[in-house]
């Protein structure tokens, strides 16, 4: 680098607070979830946001990196399967003659930390002035690429405000020990490999300082570590460049450091202007197609830019055997592991901002199918049932216990009887096909899932006395009520399975016959089993009372003891650590949306006043113990018309992660909440459906929201769509693709190539819902 580019500076965060979150100061107590929250990722590499000043020996405190799909076992005889993190790679220390630079605690209003999820890049700013001898101004940058996954990219810029002294700065590794095995440590490549799954992981790297722009020669190095003395005098500037480049392998044999190395090359090869550039610019294209843009509300548009900022960072459309976990890569809670929170809360954001990271992450239960199937198989069922908690091999991988608020081991029944998983994925798939039109994926994967999920639960519901078909011993959503029969979200997901199943296996047999031929003998499907499949379709048990439509959230729920939770506001901890395990299973408080859920997903299930009655009936018994639950019930509100409950539910969703007061996103942030918000906003406030002759959207902003301007992908086409709440009134502008229907407010209109529509929603005057 020459000297006129280090007058500019490293790049600092942006100014404009609708983008940024910033931190001054330092909090010890809230340091983990901050850490989560400004987390940066590009689906295949998470690096949490430790802070670039600690208390501790070290000024710059390691961040876990975690990189997508690096999972390992446990080895033992009951293996617990998790992420296993990689070393940290951005260790950074100043030393001085008495040892490394300190920053003490009281010393820390300085400091500021500022993501940019505009950029997708993380910054921090402070002054060091530990010793009488040495003031440095301190300026760093850190970014997890999305224009090429593999790279991480750190730059730290030291300005000497007063001292000559001797520094020495240290740039190394942290962690290269732990979780994995180490094969080799070079100068400038390490490599591991898991313990026992067979994988194997390069990181190469390499560090330069400059100083006033000129390179300064290191003065040690060793393996994965370098160092420079240097004297200071006030006013220089030191620049510290370090590139990481992250392949991970799963095969035991192939060495991933060639590739590791070669992207390493093209990294310095173009240099780290050109990488941030790129970056940027992928970023810009993330946000084209995703933003969400509120007017009137600042606190709600920040709320939401940080749920797209941590979407849009989680997923790789380039890699087929990874989904997201339910911290994404931002903490190790949960393990890294794969829940419904996947297809249920995060598919429609990537379905209709981002189709190729959604084809990926459905690819990756397409390639497990053999897992989910030997599930169903030891279970004594047919087709495939998916595991609850899934990483890398298809198989169940959630635990069997964990010890309770009480101390006490509590048995995790979830991994056996928690089984719509697989009509949520199924769901997935489905709504994938309606909004994108992808036939070669149906045909190749899609059309597979479908049939599989719905001959597992044709296998599941047994016929009884009473001529329905019963799914008995199940966990529904709610998982304060378990081994219950007939759960409604379950069995009418199930019955919905089944009926999709149905429709594919005749869709295929009509228009793409040789492939239903193939399909058809590869899975040993006959015509008889599908005649059976609608049998139980058309019988099985779905408890709901045909006079109001209220659905019984399962066998024997209204007899349960009816607790009012307006009692509990207030509280601090979730219901069942108030109410202890027994009392709460032997009552009607609902751990999370489960008919409200059901009532999100198929609303047409909900005919007339049904959808009315049942969120009244279980929307004041439900306690929101899961972060899922909040933004279903926004939804669910928004539709109904209650915009100003549906406003208080997304702001109570974004609080999980965003509250300065809350704990809870120590281990990661969560992102099903976050997808959550967006569906909130896009499905509830706008009232987006999916149609099969279009697309439909019926606008219920909240009162100050003035305007919500969108994009969405439907079927290849791209669209814009305006709300402006003053006028009641609608613009929709195909960008991209051929002309479709879109219907407003129940009134369809055609809308043609690169024209724009507009047209009034409601009349002014008109009641709401
Ligand atoms: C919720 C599940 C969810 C899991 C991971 C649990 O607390 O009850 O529905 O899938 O967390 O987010």
């Amino acid at each position: 680098m020459t000297g006129p580019e280090m007058k500019a500076g490293i790049p600092g965060p942006g100014a404009d607070p609708g983008w940024t979150f910033c931190l001054d100061g330092y909090d010890p107590l809230l340091e983990n979830s901050v850490e989560s929250r400004f987390a940066i990722s590009n689906g295949f590499l998470g690096i949490r946001g430790a802070r670039a000043t600690s208390r501790g020996q070290r000024w710059i405190v390691p961040a876990r990196t975690y990189v997508a799909g690096l999972f390992d076992t446990s080895g033992t005889e009951h293996a617990t399967t998790g992420l296993v993190p990689a070393a940290d790679w951005l260790r950074f220390r100043i030393m001085m003659a008495g040892g490394p630079l300190l920053h003490h605690p009281g010393d820390m209003s300085s400091h500021h930390m500022t993501l940019d999820v505009r950029q997708g890049a993380l910054f921090s700013a402070g002054r060091h002035f530990d010793s009488p001898d040495l003031g440095i101004q301190v300026r760093t940058l850190r970014l997890a690429s999305i224009s090429d996954r593999a790279l991480g990219l750190q730059l730290i810029q030291m300005e000497i405000e007063q001292g000559e002294v001797d520094v020495a700065v240290e740039a190394s590794f942290e962690g290269v020990e732990l979780g994995l095995v180490i094969d080799r440590l070079d100068q400038d490549l390490g490599t591991w490999r898991t313990r026992h799954s067979g994988k194997r992981l390069a990181m190469a790297t390499t560090s330069s300082l400059q100083i006033d722009g000129r390179d300064l020669e290191p003065a040690a190095r060793g393996p994965l570590t370098w160092s420079w003395n240097w004297k200071t005098r006030p006013g220089q500037i030191a620049t510290f460049q370090r590139f990481v480049a992250v392949v991970r392998s799963d095969a035991p044999d192939l060495d991933p450091g060639p590739e590791a190395r070669d992207k390493l090359g093209s990294a310095r090869h173009v240099g780290w202007q050109d990488v941030v550039a790129a970056h940027k610019a992928a970023w810009g294209r993330r946000w084209h197609n995703s933003d969400v843009e509120v007017d009137g509300d600042a606190k709600a548009q920040r709320m939401l830019r940080f749920a797209l900022y941590h979407l849009n960072g989680a997923a790789n459309p380039a890699d087929e055997r990874v989904s997201i976990g339910a911290r994404a890569l931002t903490g190790d809670n949960y393990h890294g592991h794969v829940f419904w929170d996947t297809e249920i809360f995060l598919l429609p954001f990537y379905i209709l901002t981002w189709p190729e990271a959604a084809r990926t992450l459905l690819m990756y239960r397409f390639h497990l199918l053999n897992g989910a199937r030997a599930k169903a198989a030891a279970m004594g069922w047919r087709g495939a049932l998916y595991p609850w908690e899934s990483a890398d091999t298809g198989a169940d991988v959630t635990p069997e216990q964990v010890i309770g608020p009480d101390h006490r081991v509590i048995a995790i029944l979830c991994g056996k009887l928690e089984q719509h998983i697989s009509a949520d994925v199924a769901y997935a798939v489905w709504q994938y096909w309606q909004a994108t039109g992808d036939d070669a994926f149906l045909l190749e994967a899609g059309a597979e899932i479908l049939l599989e999920t719905g001959r597992f639960w044709a296998s599941r519901a047994q016929r009884e006395a009473d001529g329905r078909c019963h799914i008995r011993g199940v966990i529904g959503p709610d998982e304060y009520h378990e081994h219950v029969d007939d759960n409604a979200y379950t069995n009418v997901m199930a019955r919905w399975n089944i009926r999709r199943a149905l429709d594919i296996a005749a869709l295929l047999r009509e228009h793409w016959p040789v492939r239903w031929i193939s399909l058809a003998r590869h899975l040993g499907l006959e015509d008889a089993e599908l005649a059976q499949w609608l049998d139980v379709a058309e019988t099985i048990a779905i408890g709901r009372d045909p006079e109001t439509g209220l659905f019984e959230q399962f066998s024997g729920y209204f007899a349960l003891e009816d607790i009012d939770l307006s009692h509990y506001a207030g509280r601090s901890v979730p219901m069942d650590v108030v109410l202890g395990r027994e009392r709460t299973q032997a009552s009607q408080v609902v751990k999370q949306s489960d008919v409200v859920a059901l009532l999100g997903l198929l609303p047409e299930e909900f005919a007339g006043a049904a959808a009315e009655t049942n969120f009244r009936y279980y929307e004041p018994r439900c306690s929101h113990g899961s972060s899922l639950s909040p933004a279903m019930h926004g939804l669910v509100a928004a539709r109904l018309g209650d915009a100003e409950m549906a406003l208080r539910y997304l702001r109570q969703t974004a609080a999980i992660d965003l509250a300065e007061t809350h704990v809870a996103a120590d281990g990661g942030i969560h992102i099903a909440a976050l997808g959550g918000i967006w569906m909130l906003a896009v499905f509830g406030f706008a009232g987006l459906t999916l149609r099969n002759d279009g697309i439909a959207i019926d606008p219920r902003l909240p009162a100050g929201w003035d305007s919500m301007v969108f994009r969405i992908q439907w079927r290849g086409r791209h669209l814009k769509i305006a709300i402006d709440q003053a006028n009641q009134s609608v613009e929709a502008t195909l960008e991209a693709g051929e002309p479709m229907a879109l219907t407003v407010g129940g009134d369809p209109h055609p809308l043609g190539r690169a024209a724009m529509l507009a047209v009034r929603f409601r009349k002014p005057g008109a009641a709401s819902c």
